[in-house]
Formats: C-alpha cells, structure tokens, sequence
C-alpha cells in the first residue's frame, strides 16, 4: 500500500550540495503516492539542475517568481494553500535565517511564508554555521513557531570536516514525514522522555570516573518511541556513539547533577520517562582545581551519593506518567527487579543480566526481561537492540492502554 497518496507535498530545496539527495527524496515521496511540488531558491539550482527535480516529481520545479519567458507568474500564495505539508530540505544556513526573520527575496520565502501548513526543516550545512549561535537562535525561533525540526546528522562534511551539519538520509526523512501523516500511532500526542549512556563526575580536571554505558539501548529506544508517533526528549550523557536523528530535542550532559535537572524539568510535562542511562551513583565529595599530582595523590578519593534521578522522579509522579527503568544484574535478577520497582516507585522495569552473553553495556544485542509493577513477567530471546527497543515500547503501548 502506498502510504503517502494523496498527500500534497511542497518540497523547497535551498542552496547546499545536500541538495542532490533531495533528489533521492523526491522519489521516496513519489514512490510512496504523494503528489510533490519542488521549489527550488535560484543558489540551489547552481547544484542540482531544475530539471532533474521536475523528470523525479512529474511537476515542473519552481524557481524564480516570473517564468524565464517572463509570460508566467509563479503564486507563493496559491502554492503555499495548495500543499498538506512543507519541507524544506536541505535547508541552508542562509535560508534558515530568511525564515526566521520573515525574509520574501525568493519564490521558497515567499511561499514559506504565505504556507498554512504545517512546516518540516531539515538542515544542512558546514558544521560551525550549523553550531553557531546566529543559526542555533533562528532554529529556535522557527521551533517555537511550531515547526518540526530533522535534526542534522553527524558525519564527513563537503569541507572535508568530520561534524554535525549533514542533512538527515532521504530515509530518515521519509520515515518523519510518514509519522507525521499517520494519525493512528499509538503514541500520537504523548511526549517520552529516555535517558541514555553515562554520566561522568569529575575527579580533577582532567580525570573523571564513569561506566562502559555505550547509550545504544536508550538511542534505540527513542527511535522507537518516536517510530510509534511520540514526542521525544533525549537526555544523553557523554557518548562515543552520536545521538540519533530524530527526536524532537536532545540535551547533552556530564554529571548526574546536570542528568537529573534536565529530567525534572522535561518530565513536568511529560507522559513517559524511560531511564536507560547508566547514572554514577556516587560522586568525589570535592572536585580538584588542578591535576593531582602522581606524588601527592591521595590514596582515597572520597564520593558522595548522587541523586536516583528516577526513584526522585516516581516520587513526583502524577497520574498519566509512567516510568520505566532498567535493571542490570549479575546474581537474583528477578528478585532483585522486583525489590527495584517497589523501592524506587517504577512501573515496569527492564531487566538485563551480565551474565548472558552477547547481552548489556557495549553489546549491539540484548537478552531482557520485563516485569511491570503488577508483577507480570515476560522474557525475550536474545535479539538487536533496535528490536529490543520495539519489544520494550510495544509493551509500554499495552500497560498503558491496559
Ligand atoms: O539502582 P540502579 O542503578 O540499579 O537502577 C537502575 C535504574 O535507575 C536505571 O533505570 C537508571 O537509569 C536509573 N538510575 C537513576 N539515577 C541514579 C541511578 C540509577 O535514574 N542515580
């Protein structure tokens, strides 16, 4: 079944070298149904010819707003009313900005502007414009007007550079545009939040303790929340892995502290907490201003106890949250989750052992059980974490529709 037919897409595609994958894009939508009119600002026809966008979409691409005959005046407004959905991908730093401050130099500002739809962006561009606080605030701005957000990716730049900036795959594209046109999902208006990797407490200024926490289960599982309609919040601790494309924001932290703060004010609003993070429990009671030296270290490095950033949020619960957390244990896994759930005030709880093979911390795989507060327990084979995480969510859909 083609799931896109019938749907009306205004594609803008704005000055970058993503712009080619644009191209691939157009033929995702087309292949999916949706009716798909490109519009094109006059830099992005320096990279990709006009023509190659209309040959994909079997609609003429717009680009100037007086036809090169100077016999046809292309309406921003009409084409703005015509379309269910606008994208503008890739959309340029320049571009960005033309939006944000409400700019109409060009037939995509223009119809950007005259749009009732709703607005989808995805940026591409060099990774210190993508950083920069000038495109941050715009991308801010354009949040707030409620604007949809495809995260940049990480990865090799045109400039040779190694960073985020890359425009998300036409894949990852259509699967966002798919959610937004799939008003049966059954997280459909429910914000998630999900806790993923380590934290890190600082020893020194250069030393710090922390985990093996890789942060693939908790990015896993906030593709499949996302995957099944939700609104997203990533919370990550620092990872050697990069954050997923997708949810809807992503907040990076280092301590505990600062994992904790970021989870009380997200979860204020929220309907779900999944807390796959591997938080440090303990702390150095005093941080070192300057490196310890190797002849005066001291042969004891006191810690104190961090917050239980679930077990404080369970506490605040109102009713409509829900709250899962994991267990990783080596000996009396059940037992042990089960005492897990009643002291910290959880409602289903994930359970990993050390001691399968091939399962937890730096694994690609994971062998769980899952015990809800009802005491019901389900055990899963070995599997990816991907499918572990639709495991996980699919019975998170049940208990709360139960
Ligand atoms: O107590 P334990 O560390 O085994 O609990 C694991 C669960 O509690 C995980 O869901 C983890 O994210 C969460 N946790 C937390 N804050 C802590 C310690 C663990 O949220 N300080």
């Amino acid at each position: 079944m083609k799931r896109l037919e019938g749907r009306k897409i205004l594609l803008g595609v704005s000055g970058s070298i993503a712009a080619y994958k644009a191209a691939f894009f157009v033929r995702l939508l087309r292949k999916e149904g949706a009716d798909v009119q490109v519009i094109m600002t006059p830099s992005a026809t320096q990279f990709v010819s006009p023509l190659t966008f209309s040959v994909l979409s079997k609609r003429k691409t717009l680009f100037e707003y007086v036809s090169e005959d100077g016999a046809e005046w292309n309406n921003h407004v009409e084409l703005g009313l015509w379309a269910d959905l606008m994208i503008i991908a890739p959309a340029s730093a320049h571009t960005i900005s033309g939006m944000a401050s409400g700019r109409a130099g060009n037939l995509l500002l223009a119809s950007y502007l005259s749009a009732r739809c709703p607005v989808m962006i995805a940026p591409a561009m060099d990774l210190d414009m993508y950083r920069h606080d000038a495109t941050q605030s715009n991308l801010r701005i354009l949040k707030k007007r409620g604007h949809l957000l495809l995260e940049a990716e990480h990865g090799e730049l045109a400039s040779g550079l190694i960073g985020e900036g890359r425009l998300a795959e036409p894949e990852n594209l259509l699967e966002a545009v798919l959610t937004f046109f799939n008003p049966e999902l059954p997280l459909r208006g429910k914000k998630a939040i999900v806790t993923a990797g380590p934290t890190i407490e600082a020893i020194d200024p250069v030393r710090y303790i922390s985990n093996f926490s890789s942060g693939k289960m908790g990015f896993e599982l906030a593709k499949a929340l996302k995957e099944q309609g939700a609104e997203v919040v990533l919370i990550k601790g620092p990872t050697a892995l990069e954050a997923p494309a997708g949810p809807d924001e992503i907040i990076e932290v280092r301590t505990a502290v600062e994992m904790y703060e970021a989870a009380r004010k997200a979860f204020a609003d929220a309907d779900i907490f999944i807390g796959a993070a591997a938080v440090a429990d303990f702390r150095p009671k005093k941080v070192e201003k300057k490196k310890i030296k190797k002849d005066g270290s001291p042969a004891v490095i006191e810690l104190e106890e961090n917050p239980d950033i679930i077990a404080s949020l369970a506490r605040q619960k109102k009713a409509g949250q829900w709250i899962i957390g994991f267990a990783l244990e080596s000996h009396n896994g059940t037992e042990n989750a089960k005492e897990k759930i009643r002291k910290k005030g959880l409602d289903i709880i994930v359970l990993n052992s050390l001691e399968d093979k091939g399962a937890g911390f730096q694994s690609d795989s994971n062998k769980i059980t899952i015990i809800d507060k009802e005491n019901n327990l389900t055990k899963f084979e070995l599997k990816p974490k991907r499918e572990v995480a639709a495991d996980i969510v699919q019975y998170l859909i049940k208990y709360i529709h139960a």
